[in-house]
């Protein structure tokens, strides 16, 4: 008998079994236009038909490897100051991913009732195409914070991530870090390519702006501070000048920032087990964070590819209004 949550990931196991699929590396399958890790698609199906959203919730939405636990720490942390002293803040204790759950991920684990249990205002994750999202998000009044970073970082991180979920250097060797940013350009990739991710979200906040605010990553590597006041404000839960003046919001930025999050004994990498069902690398805790800088790909990328890179972002955001 399969239990309640179970059920929408059934529903769709057929319709995925019917979607063209490509084994090059991971299985992904041709979904709405998209292809998709095989292993997360049912949560995305389930979403999309069951996800019931609420108007005060709030979703942190983002590319993978653009900062996600960054973005989910500081959420977390700056909705939940008053209940929580930073001295003995629960992301001292455990991940920023088990502090705001990732919408997809809880559906695909048939974890939904969790969701469903979350008490309001809830803050949830999603790497969902905004083009993709149900419309029970889409056209709601939901807040979303979208979160990017430079193409050519997220593909290198995305590489190293790569690495890790696939537990072989295997992956690495046929795929180098140019071969990988070259197929993106021509648009092999999942969750579509960056540049559409972004701009998905982007032409969707011309539509409603106050009620999808824009962070850059390297921006709020520059200016911590000012960028996490604007997601205060944005979020509904301004630093009053009390909480400025005590310095409420560097200790938050502090309490956030790699060096001390990835320090924790919490964020250190545990013994690494494989997931029986898709005989992937369960991730640690630890998987989610490497360097945390703005520019690694000088160390990673050849020039050309870079040029390349920045060439496809020039071009695909020109007219956006979108400045890189
Ligand atoms: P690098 O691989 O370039 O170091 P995501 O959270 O979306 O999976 O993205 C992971 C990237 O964010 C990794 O980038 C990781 O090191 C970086 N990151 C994780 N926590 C961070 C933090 N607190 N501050 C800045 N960057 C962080």
């Amino acid at each position: 008998l399969l239990s309640e949550d179970a059920v929408p990931l059934q529903e769709c196991r057929d319709l995925i079994a019917s979607l063209p699929v490509d084994h090059r590396v991971v299985p992904v399958r041709q979904y709405q236009g998209f292809w998709w890790p095989e292993s997360t698609l049912p949560g995305v199906i389930a979403v999309q038909r069951h996800f019931k959203s609420r108007p005060d919730d709030v979703f942190l939405a983002t590319y993978p490897k653009s900062g996600t636990t960054w973005l989910k720490s500081l959420a977390f942390a700056v909705t939940t100051r008053s209940q929580y002293p930073l001295s003995d803040h629960p992301l001292l204790q455990i991940n920023p991913h088990q502090c705001v759950h990732s919408l997809e991920r809880m559906f695909n684990r048939g974890r939904s009732s969790e969701i469903d249990a979350l008490p309001s205002p809830r803050i949830l994750a999603t790497h969902m195409l905004h083009s993709v999202l149900p419309d029970s998000i889409a056209a709601s009044d939901c807040r979303i914070v979208y979160l990017w970073r430079d193409p050519k970082d997220v593909i290198v991180s995305a590489w190293h991530f790569g690495e890790k979920v696939l537990g072989t250097r295997e992956y690495q060797a046929e795929w180098p870090v140019d071969k990988v940013a070259m197929a993106h350009c021509e648009g092999i990739s999942t969750h579509a390519t960056i540049w559409d991710h972004i701009l998905g979200y982007w032409r969707a906040r011309m539509h409603r702006p106050e009620k999808i605010l824009f962070l850059r990553y390297e921006e709020m590597l520059a200016e911590p501070a000012a960028n996490l006041k604007r997601m205060a404000d944005f979020l509904g839960c301004p630093f009053s000048p009390e909480e400025e003046k005590a310095g409420m919001v560097e200790e938050i930025v502090t309490l956030c920032s790699f060096n001390n999050l990835s320090g924790l004994a919490i964020n250190k990498p545990s013994s690494d087990v494989t997931d029986e069902g898709t005989k992937l690398q369960l991730l640690n805790n630890a998987s989610f964070f490497r360097k945390g800088e703005r520019g690694d790909w000088r160390n990673h990328m050849s020039p050309e590819v870079a040029r390349r890179m920045d060439e496809m972002t020039m071009e695909k955001l020109q007219g956006s209004g979108l400045s890189f």
